[in-house]
């Protein structure tokens, strides 16, 4: 018996202990917290404006937007017509080029450079780099595959690369956020 109320004791002495770390564990938390949540409100008050006049048709460029990747396209004639000739019902996040671009600029293709898989950074906007078989951006990390419209053709990817919030400064500047 005494045994027993021995080892209570111990459980308990434990358990105090664990608790009081589980406490001291939350204060260290809570600032932390809160300082995240502060540079999260200044991260969506902030834009990037991107000067787009030297993209020539069939280039590209990688800026960065709240610390991400944001590819900027100028598509050509013949890339704008094969995103428009895909049937947009076969696609896993059906999505025309027209409902990711604006209205009158469908050649400037505005996306996240981030795999909507596991978030790694595509290739096919810096010159040389792989496009993918269906000429837009290629995920090394496990191999998906998007469209000229940075749809999601073939891989895992569940979605196409995301178009953050953006518009027209002027003819050739872009804000973006
Ligand atoms: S992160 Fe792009 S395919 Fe996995």
């Amino acid at each position: 018996m005494a045994e027993t109320e021995g080892v209570r004791r111990r459980d308990f002495i434990n358990i105090a202990a664990v608790s009081a770390a589980g406490v001291a564990g939350i204060g260290i938390v809570v600032p932390l917290v809160s300082q995240m949540s502060a540079s999260a409100d200044v991260l969506a008050a902030s834009s990037t404006e991107i000067d787009i006049s030297a993209i020539q048709p069939g280039q590209a460029i990688k800026a960065v937007f709240r610390k991400q990747p944001v590819f900027v396209r100028n598509l050509t004639p013949h890339e704008i017509e094969a995103a428009n000739k895909v049937d947009v019902a076969s696609l896993r996040d059906p999505q025309t080029l027209e409902e990711r671009t604006k209205e009158g600029k469908e050649n400037w293709l505005i996306t996240m450079g981030v795999c909507t898989h596991l978030g790694c950074v595509p290739l096919g906007a810096g010159e040389g780099e792989v496009k993918g078989e269906f000429g837009g951006y290629f995920c090394p990390c496990h191999g998906s595959a998007y469209d000229t419209a940075a749809r999601i053709r073939k891989g895992p990817a569940p979605k196409n690369l995301e178009v953050p919030k953006y518009e027209f400064s002027s003819d050739t500047v872009v804000k973006i956020g």
